[in-house]
């Protein structure tokens, strides 16, 4: 079942083979133990455990941040390649925060598919609907994992019914629970006829799965006591009635999403769950770019930036651009073409990063996540082409909702801010306002912990201490219109103006009022709240 790619027989094997996807939840759902156990089963570590947020000698590469130990949060994304079976799965980290949007959203544009983890005691909570809305907006499958089914849980109907509900997609149960908290037993393969069993002596093992013959096959009294047979008959009998049966096109369009039960930290239910992903999850997609949508197959190789992480390693400034190959085989070494500068660039230390290791990456195909360390030339939203002047779209810069004026406490090192500003502006970490009139800064995010991160940044990367200080702006508006109207407009507002990092014109608001007066008096030139990047 798992050696066919199901849904494009004519792409290559090794573009078709390929699943890159993200997990989204609500924090403490279970995603780092998800991330781990699917590490382990990948082959990736040995032991799991290595990248446990919270664990304290082993940590991904992302939580090099001691703001994020201090929390317990993860407020970068990384990329973790690892084989299953005979797939390649590409894992792409989401932030975890809500304050941190903006870059989630960018990064769900690197993935074809999402894993949705649910705690099956809560049921949908608020970070979930946030990211499923954003999922939504890209139409992106998704695969529901309903954790911790070795506590007590909520009724299983009543889960299903409030993902349906609630998110207002059909849920297909592709596996349904026996027993909960301390009776767990484990779970029923709706997909396969198969009992799967969890392991509650050791947490590392493999769930033992039982072959049967549907759900009158008397070797199920073997394993399950009565009371919780017959439940279990009903139930499934019931679902099957009641709930929509897997339809792999509907999963694929992101209208139906199938639901597997588990325990992640038991392992229970993951491997059921990395089937699911190689089986109904989609190979690599088309990308949309500004002058014809690109093909994972083609023979070229195209890719985009969709993140920026600097400073990974504090003791060399690097900066590592993440991209996604759009399409093609690329091999180390290859000269590509940077669209936005017309350069060549010669790509000779790409990484992938495997676990918790970055290892060289001698070739990617299309679907793959590829590290290009570089000294600023990359920034979200770039394309690399093979010369096609093609320009990814779709990778949006939203306006901030929150905005700050910072200055470094010593007044010598306004130099020094700038440069830090600049690279995390390109970073897209915060956007960085450079007002028309008078100095300093404005910092704009979209929410308030950010100035908290950067600060601390700013002082450990750069050594920079500074203060962040009320802005008499709420809001940014980047200005679009033709030259002589917005330079005119420009000169009679010069008290609201300001440029961005890369020289665009925004205006600066501080009342709503501000953008309705300028809508009116102004029909020449038109305020925006999103940019594309590029
Ligand atoms: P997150 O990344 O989504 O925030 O969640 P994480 O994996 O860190 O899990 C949050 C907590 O839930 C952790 O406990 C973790 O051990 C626990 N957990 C994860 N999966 C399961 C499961 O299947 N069953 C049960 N019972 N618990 C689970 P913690 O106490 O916060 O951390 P720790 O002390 O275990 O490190």
């Amino acid at each position: 079942m798992l050696d066919t790619a199901p849904n494009r027989p004519d792409l290559p094997a090794e573009i078709a083979r390929r699943r890159t996807f993200a997990i989204i939840s609500h924090p403490d759902a279970g995603k780092t133990t998800l991330t781990e156990k699917f590490l382990l089963f990948g082959g990736a570590i040995q032991m799991a455990g290595q990248v446990r947020a919270k664990g304290e000698a082993r940590r991904t590469r992302s939580d090099f941040m001691q703001m994020e130990k201090d929390r317990g949060i993860s407020v970068s994304a990384s990329a973790m390649s690892f084989d299953f079976k005979t797939f390649r799965f590409n894992l792409v980290d989401t932030p975890g925060h809500s304050d941190f949007s903006e870059d989630t959203y960018r990064t769900l544009t690197a993935v074809d598919a999402a894993i949705m983890v649910i705690d099956g005691a809560k049921g949908v909570e608020s970070q979930t609907q946030k990211l499923f809305e954003v999922c939504r907006m890209r139409d992106l499958p998704i695969l529901t994992f309903c954790n911790k089914m070795d506590r007590e849980a909520r009724d299983t109907f009543e889960i299903i019914d409030e993902i349906q509900e609630m998110l207002a997609i059909h849920v297909t149960p592709a596996s349904w629970p026996i027993g909960q908290g301390r009776d767990f037993l484990g779970c029923y393969d709706m997909l396969n006829d198969r009992l799967e069993l969890m392991d509650r002596a050791d947490r590392n093992r493999v769930a033992e799965t039982i072959e049967i013959r549907g759900l009158n096959d008397p070797l199920l009294a073997e394993h399950i006591p009565a009371d919780l047979l017959a439940q279990l008959r009903d139930e499934v009998e019931m679902a099957r009635e009641l709930l929509p049966t897997l339809d792999p096109a509907a999963v694929l369009e992101g209208h139906m999403t199938p639901i597997w039960f588990g325990s992640a930290i038991n392992s229970f239910g993951v491997k059921e769950l990395m089937e699911g992903i190689a089986t109904y999850g989609p190979e690599p997609q088309p990308q949309s770019a500004d002058s014809r949508q690109i093909s994972p197959e083609e023979t070229k190789v195209s890719g985009f930036v969709f993140k920026v992480q600097a400073n990974m390693d504090p003791k060399h400034r690097d900066r590592v651009a993440f991209m996604r190959l759009a399409s093609g085989h690329f091999r180390r070494g290859m000269k590509l073409t940077h669209v936005r500068s017309k350069k060549p660039m010669t790509v000779s230390a790409p990484v992938l990063f495997l676990a918790s290791d970055r290892e060289l990456a001698e070739e990617a195909w299309a679907g793959d996540i590829i590290g290009i360390p570089n000294h600023g030339q990359l920034r979200i939203g770039d394309t690399l082409t093979e010369g096609e002047m093609l320009r990814v779209t779709g990778i949006p810069s939203f306006a901030p909702e929150l905005l700050q004026s910072v200055r470094a406490t010593d007044p010598m090192k306004g130099k020094h801010l700038e440069k830090a500003l600049m690279q995390f502006a390109e970073e897209g970490a915060a956007k960085v306002f450079k007002p028309a009139i008078g100095s300093g800064f404005v910092v704009g995010v979209v929410g308030a912990l950010q100035f908290e991160v950067l600060a601390s940044r700013i002082e450990m990367e750069y050594g920079i201490p500074v203060r962040f200080e009320p802005s008499q702006f709420t809001s940014a508006r980047w200005v679009d219109g033709d030259r002589q109207a917005v330079e005119k407009f420009t000169d009679s507002n010069k008290q609201h103006i300001a440029h961005d990092h890369d020289g665009d014109i925004v205006y600066l608001t501080r009342l709503q009022w501000d953008i309705d007066r300028i809508e009116r008096d102004h029909p020449e030139v038109t305020l925006k709240a999103t940019k594309e990047m590029m």
